[in-house]
């Protein structure tokens, strides 16, 4: 476990204004805590069945801005620049010796400037170049595996790599929970959540999200799996919209996954998506879907959020349903101490 106490330590590279001779024991402090972080991740990074995770945490691993992911024989490492407390040329001292300790073949960087509005067209083109930061370029697409089930991730298809690593443990419980239940995937994104749940015997899935990219990337996640498509959707629509509108043609489902991002534009529809101003609508919504005893997993990660806000959300959807709380998962391990703490809960619905 990642101890949260490490966060108020003294920032790593906060001695720029000191003489040159500190610079090599700033490098050799650095790798220390990047040795130190790979140490507390080695039954992850020995786990066959599992090609992905968090290797550093920021400031849970006393490495301030700095997030490494490992996907494959890839890394991807994220520059936080508010956060960020060292060099340029030192992270990427640190990315090179943590490739070097992991034997990978290659590291891809992400900037995050405070407002993503601020990214540059040059960090922007950067992101979607073959030509990695560090190492030799790998493929558009770098089948991880996780728990025995395959995603594609994507190292230069901009910001994102597809998966999200945080929701790891959610997946697996997705997977174990799915079998013989109609399962609706609401802000799907690559449909890894959908992909979980069909491998782990979902009677039918439906997909929904406004990216028709993600929609596509989320069959390719199928097809890695070896999955037949017959009993699966993937509609290109509003959220709300659906859930409407399944409502009135009286559609049911057996789990719902609701996991949006806190603010978004709906791209063409000239319309947003405000997490804490739209979410209670949508799921009045969604309950009016839920079969009796039906599961709902919800999960978002908006920094501000306070831990009961989303359960209370949802009990206060609820209109004469009976909403009890089954589970309320920490992150996992590789993410303990992550100050974009993404919350979830599981509930039944009666
Ligand atoms: C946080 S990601 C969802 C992550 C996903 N659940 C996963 O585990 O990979 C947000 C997604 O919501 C989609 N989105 C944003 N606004 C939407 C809306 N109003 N209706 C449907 N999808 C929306 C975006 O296109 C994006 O793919």
């Amino acid at each position: 476990m990642i101890s949260r106490r490490t966060r108020s330590r003294r920032a790593v590279g906060q001695n720029a204004a000191q003489p040159a001779a500190a610079a090599p024991r700033a490098a050799h402090s650095i790798r220390s805590r990047i040795d130190a972080a790979i140490r507390r991740r080695a039954h992850l990074l020995a786990d066959f069945d599992c090609t992905a995770c968090r290797v550093v945490n920021g400031a849970a691993d006393d490495l301030p801005g700095l997030i490494i992911e490992r996907f494959g024989p890839v890394l991807i490492a994220q520059l936080h620049a508010e956060r960020l407390a060292m060099s340029e040329s030192e992270a990427r001292d640190a990315c090179a010796y943590a490739a070097d300790a992991l034997r990978a073949s290659s590291v891809y960087r992400k900037w995050y400037p405070p407002h993503r509005g601020t990214i540059t067209p040059q960090q922007r083109a950067a992101m979607s170049a073959a030509e990695p930061w560090i190492g030799v370029a790998a493929a558009p697409n770098v089948t991880i595996v996780e728990n025995g089930v395959r995603l594609v991730a994507r190292p230069y298809d901009g910001l994102l790599a597809g998966v999200f690593l945080d929701q790891r443990d959610n997946r697996r419980r997705v997977a174990q929970r799915a079998a013989g239940r109609r399962v609706l995937n609401l802000f799907s994104y690559t449909c890894s959540f959908s992909a979980v749940a069909a491998v782990g015997g979902a009677a039918a899935t439906t997909s929904v999200d406004v990216s028709r990219k993600a929609l596509a990337w989320g069959r390719e996640n199928f097809a890695a799996n070896g999955l037949e498509l017959t009993a699966h959707s993937f509609l290109g629509d509003d959220a709300r919209d659906f859930v409407r509108r399944a409502g009135r043609r009286e559609r049911r489902y057996d789990l719902v996954i609701v996991d949006p991002p806190t603010f978004a534009r709906a791209a063409g529809a000239g319309r947003v998506w405000m997490l804490q101003r739209d979410l209670p609508h949508l799921l009045a919504d969604v309950l009016a879907v839920c079969e009796r005893g039906a599961l709902v997993l919800l999960s978002a990660n908006q920094r501000t959020l306070e831990p009961r806000w989303l359960e209370r959300a949802l009990r206060a959807a609820g209109a004469g349903r009976r909403v009890e709380a089954v589970e309320r998962p920490e992150l996992p391990a590789d993410f303990a101490g992550d100050d974009d703490l993404s919350r979830s809960i599981w509930a039944r619905i009666d």
